[in-house]
């Protein structure tokens, strides 16, 4: 190529970026301000679900009504009503962008590069409705089984072991950087075959891609993860041609020789793929470090815990409904409907607050109040519910309560020592930053 004609690519490239960020981002930028400007509920928390009065938000709203309906935005604060709509054939995920008109979500995957696709873009799961998402999810639930996950527990006691061991003689340390992001990219990289040495690329591109589950990014955030997001696509790309040259005993070596009606294609096993790798460390991360943080600032809990190890379980559970890991999701109607008595038109997006859904005092008594003995705490949606029903959640809890028991078993004086510092994500809550102390 002729440096001209690089120029001529690079300036077109550019301008395609520029369309993409416009619809999937400069749009719901500019409706979500425009509506918060005009005292609209339910913007603010869209534009940042984690604020520290996004709970006293949700709460206000579901006074008003198991379905908010504000102009074109549509929240759903109440367990019941968030269920429903997760549940009903009459709801999808409107190609991942369901606050987009279908016209301009068509425009959208026009200009969107395969390299380029997202969490949110077809052909992702999160992105696609049935039978398209039936397809895939059958394939990768094999990996997925309660029996599957239930091995594992050794290898993740195995993992945590070394990631401890190698902490002892420090002080303190960042429970993120050096335990808590550590241990889900170790234990679902073994799961999809990658190199240990692949592990802290994959940290870093995963941590700017996550920001494409947000809405309305600014053009420097959107920038900053599309090219994560290429990064991680040319790597994967690299990654399947080692493992069909040498296929192993993991999930990607197997969808990648899959041959007949269940072949997928390139662009297909790039978005499954890399959706179960990226979300099997992004999200659980959050959980363990989430927990961390509540623990600390309630010291009974922890005491509970250490004098009754068999509490863990409930614990994790716990801690998913009282600091989701993931805040949000969306649907729109595919046709009239009607939830808890609420009547929805065709084309209606809607966001379901799952955190807030957690905090539902008609499902939770005393909403507010972190309990690890709570007896129903397992009931939150922190891991949705319905056809997109999370597929790690069984190997979610296994990694937090095994991390988390032999963290405190471990260091049982370890507490928080600096200023925990938020990850910059909005659907995804978690810490960027934890510091510990390890000391008696
Ligand atoms: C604390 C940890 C986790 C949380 C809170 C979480 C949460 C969620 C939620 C809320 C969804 C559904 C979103 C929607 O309905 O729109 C989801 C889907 C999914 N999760 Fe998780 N997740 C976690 C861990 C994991 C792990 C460890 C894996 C992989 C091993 C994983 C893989 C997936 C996949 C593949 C989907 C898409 C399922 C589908 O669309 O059918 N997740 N997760």
């Amino acid at each position: 190529m002729s440096p001209e004609q690089g120029l001529r690519s690079a300036a077109r490239e550019r301008a395609a970026s520029a369309a993409r960020w416009g619809l999937s981002q400069g749009l719901p930028r500019g409706a979500l301000r425009l509506a918060s400007l005009r005292g609209d509920p339910v913007a603010p928390l869209l534009m940042d679900p984690g604020r520290d009065d996004a709970m006293a938000i949700a709460d206000g709203l579901r006074r008003r009504g198991p379905v908010v309906l504000t102009g074109a935005l549509g929240a759903v604060p109440g367990h019941a009503a968030a269920n429903a709509v997760l549940r009903s054939d009459s709801f999808g995920v409107g190609g991942g962008h369901g606050e987009l008109p279908p016209h301009l979500r068509r425009l959208l995957d026009r200009v969107t590069r395969d390299r380029a696709r997202g969490p949110v873009d077809p052909p992702s799961m999160l992105a696609v409705d049935p039978p398209q998402h039936t397809r895939y999810r059958r394939l990768v639930a094999k990996a997925f089984t309660p029996r599957h996950v239930a091995v594992l527990e050794d290898r993740i006691a195995e993992t945590a072991d070394e990631l401890l061991a190698a902490l002892a003689s420090v002080g303190g340390f960042d429970l993120v950087a050096r335990y808590a992001s550590q241990l889900p990219v170790a234990v679902i990289g073994d799961l999809l075959g990658v190199d240990p040495k692949d592990r802290q690329d994959l940290l870093r591109w995963g941590d700017s891609a996550a920001l494409l589950l947000d809405p309305g990014l600014s053009w420097r955030q959107f920038r900053e993860a599309e090219r994560a997001m290429v990064a991680l696509a040319d790597w994967f790309t690299a990654h399947v041609r080692r493992l069909r040259a040498d296929p192993g005993d993991d999930l990607l070596s197997r969808l990648a020789v899959l041959g007949g009606d269940d072949a997928l294609d390139e662009v297909e096993l790039r978005a499954v793929g890399l959706l179960v790798l990226a979300a099997g460390f992004e999200t659980t991360v959050s959980l363990i470090s989430n927990a961390v943080a509540l623990l600390d600032r309630h010291p009974a809990q922890l005491s509970k815990l250490k004098g009754d190890p068999d509490l863990w379980g409930n614990a994790v559970d716990e801690v998913l409904r009282y600091d989701s890991p993931v805040q949000l999701t969306m649907r729109v109607a595919y046709e009239d409907a009607v939830i808890e008595g609420v009547r929805l038109g065709r084309g209606q997006s809607l966001i379901l607050l799952l955190a807030g859904a957690n905090r539902d005092p008609a499902v939770f008594d005393d909403p507010h109040t972190f309990a690890v003995t709570r007896p129903n705490a397992a009931d939150h949606i922190a891991f949705s519910s319905g056809v997109h029903y999370c597929l790690g959640a069984g190997l979610a809890r296994l990694e937090a309560r095994v991390a988390l028991r032999m963290l405190y078993e471990r260091f049982p004086g370890l507490r928080v020592s600096g200023v925990p510092q938020r990850r910059r994500t909005r659907v995804l809550r978690g810490y960027e930053r934890l510091p510990v102390a390890v000391g008696p």
